[in-house]
């Protein structure tokens, strides 16, 4: 049986912030009784997307790398976990690899199959965590739309978003254990929703 939830680390700091938010959702997911795959985006060989368009042929990416392994781990699970830090109002450039890469799908999705925007079934969920140094009110704009419009892809819907202000240094945000429990909490009713 695949695992029920995979879950993406998407910051290059593997003991950063949202690693150990990441880390907690996954924690609480487990004891909610789900499998969890994990996958550190930094550990993986995925290109930038080329804009080829070798898949207008058949939704199929030209590149072959780790994309495909961890597409199909993805759309084979029920629930994500997916965690970026702000990267100049973006998501970091791991995250934005793989998120580029999911224009394949798009393509199948939209272009192939004509699925119409307004017939969406979205049969996965998921829970995006994020965080950021500075405090400002749009903050995480950019990063909440880029995730929601990727997740389309997959007919994923962003199910919650967990976003933290104001927290820079690595493992800073232990010094928030509010935060963590909300990040188990969050893991754990996510788990409890697609089981
Ligand atoms: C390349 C880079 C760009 C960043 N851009 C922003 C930004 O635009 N806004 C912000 O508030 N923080 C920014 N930060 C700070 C990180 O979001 C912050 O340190 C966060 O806690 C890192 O999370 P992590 O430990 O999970 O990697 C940036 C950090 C780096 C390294």
């Amino acid at each position: 049986m695949p695992p029920e939830i995979i879950s993406i680390y998407g910051s290059p700091r593997r003991k950063g912030n949202t690693a150990i938010l990441t880390q907690e959702a996954v924690r609480g997911a487990r004891d909610a009784g789900a499998g969890v795959e994990e996958f550190v985006l930094r550990d993986l060989k995925i290109s930038p997307c080329l804009e080829i368009y070798a898949c207008r042929k058949k939704g199929e990416c030209a590149i072959k790398d780790d994309f495909q392994m961890l597409r199909d781990k993805m759309l084979a699970a029920k629930g994500l976990i997916i965690s970026s830090p702000v990267f100049f109002y973006s998501v970091s450039a791991h995250t934005k690899i793989l998120m580029d890469r999911f224009q394949s799908l798009w393509v199948r999705k939209y272009w192939i199959d004509q699925i119409p925007h307004e017939a969406q079934n979205y049969n996965r969920k998921a829970l995006f965590v994020s965080v950021g140094a500075t405090h400002g009110k749009m903050l995480f704009n950019g990063v909440r739309l880029s995730m929601k419009y990727f997740l389309d892809t997959l007919d994923a819907a962003l199910w919650r978003t967990l976003t933290y202000r104001g927290i820079d240094l690595e493992g800073e945000i232990k010094t928030h254990p509010g935060y963590l429990k909300e990040a188990y909490t969050a893991g754990k009713e996510l788990a409890e929703t697609v089981l």
